[in-house]
């Protein structure tokens, strides 16, 4: 099923049409209680929602759950939905996959829409049809792929981010930009690597987000179980969630986005001596990366550790850590690997040079 994404001026009325031309048989929502009072507030005023129901779970990704999923079921469940209902899920990536899974798994299956209000769950959980929750520790553990019926972006959303949480959304557009062709006119990357953060033009945030998602989008409709170009999204991933993971273990906790920025640099570094990538790009982002991210510290007695962090990630399908390097932007290899040496040096860059 294709999802429909929907760029909003007015989420308010954008929703109300959305729900004209759904037919469903009882409204539900799901908000966390964040976004019940941050976010809400934009939607209340839809005719559409006078009669919907609603559940606040609490908010964080401590939360995504079996106890979280199992009080959305019992909600569901107490309130009489059925296979015709419909589910909104108002929240960030934590939000909108809880509640998808709960969706997708409720009476096997009912609809739902998803209106992100992060903008890393914009450019990526709201869309694509990953859902799930976290099991035993693991991220993502359990859940299934299934696709919104719709999902509205609007970007007034994100102007109570703070500047940490839009950059790490950014980080994955920049992670789009690179997946896409570098000859084209204007440039993604570049435009990207232009943007004024610290004063964001929200209407032009919101055609680059756009610009965004519609590259996630052409992927995922390509290959939508991630059996082959949808790992392209895992670009600066297998870095990213050793990085994501050790800034736990030390107690400097990094935002995934952060996390995923630095990965971005190593893994383009890797694309350079296994692949021939761009220096001259190569080092354009890692200063970019340094400017508006910082540096991850660490030193060369972590390597170790961060070398078993990528050994254990999901993504491996074998002993060998999987990466997904470029030629360039927009030339994707997938299902690359690398010697522990290549790591070491990609690590030694890294602190030189980031
Ligand atoms: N977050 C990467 C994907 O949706 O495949």
């Amino acid at each position: 099923m294709k999802q429909q994404i929907i760029r909003c001026n007015h989420i308010d009325k954008d929703l109300s049409r959305v729900l004209r031309n759904i037919t469903f048989d009882g409204l539900f929502i799901v908000t966390d209680e964040n976004t019940v009072k941050k976010c809400f507030p934009l939607i209340q005023s839809t005719p559409e929602l006078q009669s919907a129901k609603q559940i606040i779970i609490p908010a964080g990704d401590n939360h995504k759950n079996t106890e979280s999923l199992s009080k959305v079921w019992q909600f569901l469940s107490e309130n009489g939905a059925n296979r015709k209902s419909l589910l909104i899920n108002l929240g960030g990536g934590m939000l909108t996959d809880l509640g998808g899974f709960a969706a997708a798994t409720f009476k096997r299956g009912i609809r739902f829409i998803n209106i992100p209000t992060t903008l890393l769950g914009a450019v990526d959980a709201a869309v694509g049809g990953k859902t799930g929750i976290n099991f035993n520790g693991l991220k993502n553990e359990i859940g299934v792929f299934a696709p919104a019926a719709a999902v509205l972006i609007d970007s007034n959303f994100f102007k109570t981010l703070d500047l940490a949480n839009l950059l790490s959304g950014y980080a994955e557009m920049l992670k789009h930009a690179l997946l896409c062709d570098g000859n084209t006119t204007p440039n993604p990357l570049n435009e990207l690597l232009r943007f004024d953060l610290d004063y964001p033009d929200y209407s032009k945030l919101n055609d680059l987000l756009f610009q965004s998602v519609l590259v996630k989008e052409r992927i995922v409709e390509e290959d939508p179980t991630e059996q082959g170009i949808r790992k392209a999204l895992n670009l600066g991933h297998t870095f990213g969630h050793a990085f994501e993971s050790f800034s736990y273990e030390v107690q400097r906790p990094a935002l995934h986005g952060y996390a995923v920025a630095w990965g971005i640099v190593c893994e383009l570094y890797l694309s350079f001596i296994q692949w021939g990538f761009d220096k001259t790009v190569l080092m354009q982002i890692t200063r970019f990366v340094k400017e508006n991210y910082g540096t991850f510290a660490f030193d060369c007695k972590h390597y170790q550790r961060l070398y078993e962090l990528m050994q254990h990630d999901k993504k491996n399908e074998s002993d060998k850590i999987n990466f997904t390097l470029l030629k360039a932007a927009g030339e994707i290899e997938i299902n690359q690997t690398a010697e522990r040496q290549e790591i070491e040096e990609t690590l030694d860059f890294y602190r030189e040079n980031a």
